[in-house]
């Protein structure tokens, strides 16, 4: 009876980086290889070569599937040195506004310890179906399909994850059937300890966006996430300052009880791009909690969020990495 992870292993080292995945069920066995950027001769040999390995190993009967030009998806992770700035916020918004303008966008709510997508993207109490043991993002009504820990882990359950076991739950998001996406927005959890660190190497993203409210304190963490991604060698697109400036609900005067532009003097004493700035209105509340995003809306928080994406969709497409070519 052919081993899973011996033909996996040996998968592996005839067709480096090709093996996408192996079922084996009894001593049938089924492979799907990425056969992009071979010949014509060079997919006939290599299907060959994989058939010929699954019989020398005990496989009796083979299917050999070749798929190219698989979608090259580009990963953005949404992180923050401590919760409650805004990280799901600007998460959500930067993934519908990616989409507004053009790109095909999932969006991956890897925070174990206060998953809040479903509810932002309009979706609680939604569960993710699963073909064989993949995952199917669940559509939410702005167009961008949705995984959530939250969907997966009841609420009430007590979380209290180790790096490891965070990440491995995180590449079940993330290798799940997300269809002609082209890019995945990640929602990380707060913070810079091991959970953050493991998941960051272990599913290395293009690049990170970071939230700050424009606070000593807050900025003084954002500074520590940065670090963070420079260890695990993930660039930092830039950062995002939210909550900045208070508009009074009554008379519209702008107050600053978090000061501003905190984190655009940051972003250029780090020489990091600043993306934008992110009003502290009770209207973003709001339309959060009814899960109605602003970049979905055409109000001018839309806008904010609008210009955001647009400076992200430009670090993205001007030769970012993408996931694919890691
Ligand atoms: N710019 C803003 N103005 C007003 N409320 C905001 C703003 N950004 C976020 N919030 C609210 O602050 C709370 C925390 O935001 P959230 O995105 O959940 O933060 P995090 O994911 O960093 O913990 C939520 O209730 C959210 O609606
Ligand atoms: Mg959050």
């Amino acid at each position: 009876m052919p081993d899973q992870t011996r033909l996996e292993v040996a998968l592996e080292a005839l067709a480096p980086g090709r093996v996408q995945s192996l079922r084996l069920d009894g001593d049938r066995a089924s492979v799907i290889l990425d056969a992009t950027g071979l010949s014509g001769e060079g997919q006939k040999a290599l299907e060959a070569d994989a058939r010929a390995l699954l019989a020398e190993q005990g496989a009796g009967e083979v299917r050999v599937l070749l798929t190219s030009d698989r979608v090259k998806r580009q990963l953005v992770a949404v992180a923050s040195g401590k919760g409650g700035v805004g990280k799901s916020t600007v998460a959500a918004n930067l993934a519908i506004a990616l989409a507004r303008a053009g790109r095909k966008v999932g969006l991956i709510d890897a925070d174990i310890y206060g998953p809040s997508q479903p509810k932002l993207m309009n979706v609680e109490g939604s569960k993710p179906q699963a073909r064989q043991k993949t995952l199917i993002p669940v559509p939410t009504p702005y167009g961008v399909p949705l995984l959530s820990m939250g969907q997966l882990v009841a609420a009430d359950q007590a979380i209290a994850w180790r790096g490891p076991m965070a990440a491995g739950a995180l590449a079940q998001l993330a290798e799940a059937d997300w269809g002609a996406c082209d890019t995945l927005v990640i929602d990380l959890p707060p913070g810079t300890g091991d959970v953050q660190l493991t998941m960051i190497q272990k599913y290395r993203p293009t690049g990170a966006v970071i939230v700050s409210t424009p606070q000593d304190l807050s900025l003084i963490d954002a500074r520590r996430a940065i670090d963070l991604f420079a260890k695990a060698g993930v660039p930092v697109i830039g950062i995002v300052e939210n909550m900045a400036g208070y508009a009074c609900p009554h008379c519209g005067e702008i107050s600053d009880p978090f000061g501003s532009g905190g984190a655009e003097a940051a972003a250029r004493e780090l020489g990091l791009p600043f993306l934008g700035r992110i009003p502290l209105d009770i209207a973003i509340r709001t339309a959060s909690d009814a899960g109605e995003p602003p970049a979905a809306g055409t109000g001018p928080h839309g806008a904010a969020f609008t210009g955001i994406a647009t400076r992200v969709a430009a670090w993205l497409s001007k030769g970012a990495p993408h996931a694919a070519d890691q």
